[in-house]
């Protein structure tokens, strides 16, 4: 087999990222936008060793389970991948995804993985966007760093697109990047222009209700507030320019409240929210919690966990700002249930090492890595029993999961 070739394959299965699998010459061949049972013609345009990348040139028998793409640019932006497969069946692909990372990476039967939390609406989810700006404003192409120019982006709020058509008539000097943030409970906008100069920014004080120009690390506020609000249930929450706070909002009320349900407080527990970005979750869990202590190293989300504490007229939780692996050396008290919502890296091995010695009765664990998630609980399962993990679409159409995991003292 070489480059350029062309020949007819039948897919057998999607691969983690929703890539069709085919086999053909002893080799494995990864075909993008295909899918299962379906018969199509490829070129090779890459090889290496028994593992082939494949573009699909035709068509020639397709799957049930196949819609066409809503959006304009889906067959060139990096910024989805399974949106030629229905809802459904991203749900279902999700779902077997897990099972097949949990089975094979940390022993984890199939029983224990629930049924997926699905979204309701799987486009304009969204509440972040990050515009690449290079001359023209879009969004990378899968794997590069080319540009692919949109108009509007359907997994982000419609708000934001409207946003966009203002953004198109000014003019940006510089490479950098434009972030759009907004609240579903607030009236709240943000746009962040990062490392660009920009003239005729002012228009969008009709639309937005902040602007912030970045450069480097440093944030300058051009107009209104330093943050926008949001709520979740009966909670409000500030964000700030370069805090973390998931994307998904409707999605996360769900996430949380799985969440509340694996920590099973009764009003007498101690809780460690590690990794408590704008302490979000242990704010969420406070009413049942008898005392709650955050861990957080970005020091603006902090910051705005201590607003969002006294927004809530919360006196039972603290907050400490820095990395984990080193704050866990010092918890004032044993906590009776421990979350963890780590970045996609999973836990380091001295904090996995930690939280076997403080040894708390439940470990709740957050992850949007399926793989480190299985790492850790693999590396957990000496001392805790894996329970049950529920994943939950916080990213519709694309192939990223999220997925919650009760942990419980062996
Ligand atoms: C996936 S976010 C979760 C935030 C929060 N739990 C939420 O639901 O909004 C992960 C957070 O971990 C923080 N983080 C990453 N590495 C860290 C470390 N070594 N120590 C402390 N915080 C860290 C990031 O800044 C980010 O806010």
């Amino acid at each position: 087999m070489k480059i350029n070739d062309e020949f007819v394959v039948e897919i057998e299965k999607l691969d983690h990222q929703g890539r069709g699998i085919a086999r053909a010459f002893e080799k494995t061949i990864f075909v993008e936008g295909a899918l299962p049972d379906e018969v199509v013609k490829i070129k090779v345009v890459k090889i290496k060793k028994k593992i082939v990348e494949a573009k699909m040139l035709e068509m020639i028998k397709g799957s049930s389970k196949r819609v066409v793409a809503p959006c304009p640019y889906y067959d060139r932006c990096g910024g989805c991948d399974l949106m030629h497969l229905s809802y459904e069946e991203q749900l279902q692909f999700k779902a077997n995804k897990v099972k097949e990372i949990m089975r094979r990476y940390a022993g984890i039967e199939e029983d224990k993985i629930k049924t997926i939390v699905g979204s309701d609406v799987p486009f304009y989810y969204r509440n972040k966007i990050t515009l690449q700006v290079q001359k023209q404003i879009g969004l990378y192409q899968k794997k590069s760093y080319q540009i692919v120019p949109i108009d509007a982006c359907m997994i982000c709020d419609a708000m934001m697109n409207e946003i966009m058509q203002s953004l198109k008539k000014m003019t940006l000097i510089g490479n950098g990047q434009i972030i759009i943030r907004n609240s579903r409970h607030f009236p709240d906008t943000m746009v962040v222009f990062v490392d660009l100069e920009v003239d005729g920014w002012e228009m969008l004080k009709t639309q937005v209700t902040s602007i912030v120009k970045r450069q480097g690390k440093q944030n300058h506020i051009l107009y209104g507030n330093d943050v926008i609000y949001e709520r979740l249930k009966d909670y409000i929450y500030v964000i700030s320019p370069d805090s973390f706070f998931q994307v998904n909002t409707a999605q996360t009320i769900k996430l949380y409240d799985k969440v509340e349900e694996y920590a099973a407080l009764t009003g007498d527990e101690k809780v460690l929210d590690l990794y408590c970005g704008t302490g979000t979750i242990g704010i969420y869990l406070s009413q049942r919690a008898k005392e709650v202590l955050g861990m957080e190293m970005n020091e603006h989300a902090i910051l705005n966990a201590n607003r969002n504490k006294e927004l809530n007229h919360l006196d039972h939780i603290t907050f400490q700002c820095g990395d984990v692996s080193k704050l866990i050396d010092q918890i004032p008290w044993k906590p009776d249930v421990v979350i963890v919502d780590p970045p996609r890296a999973g836990l380091d091995a001295h904090t996995l090492q930690m939280l076997k010695h403080i040894n708390p009765k439940r470990i709740v664990y957050v992850s949007c890595d399926p793989m480190t998630l299985a790492r850790d609980l693999k590396e957990l399962s000496s001392d805790y029993e894996v329970m049950e993990i529920t994943p939950v679409d916080m990213f519709c159409e694309t192939y990223h999961v999220e997925c919650v995991t009760l942990l419980v003292q062996k």
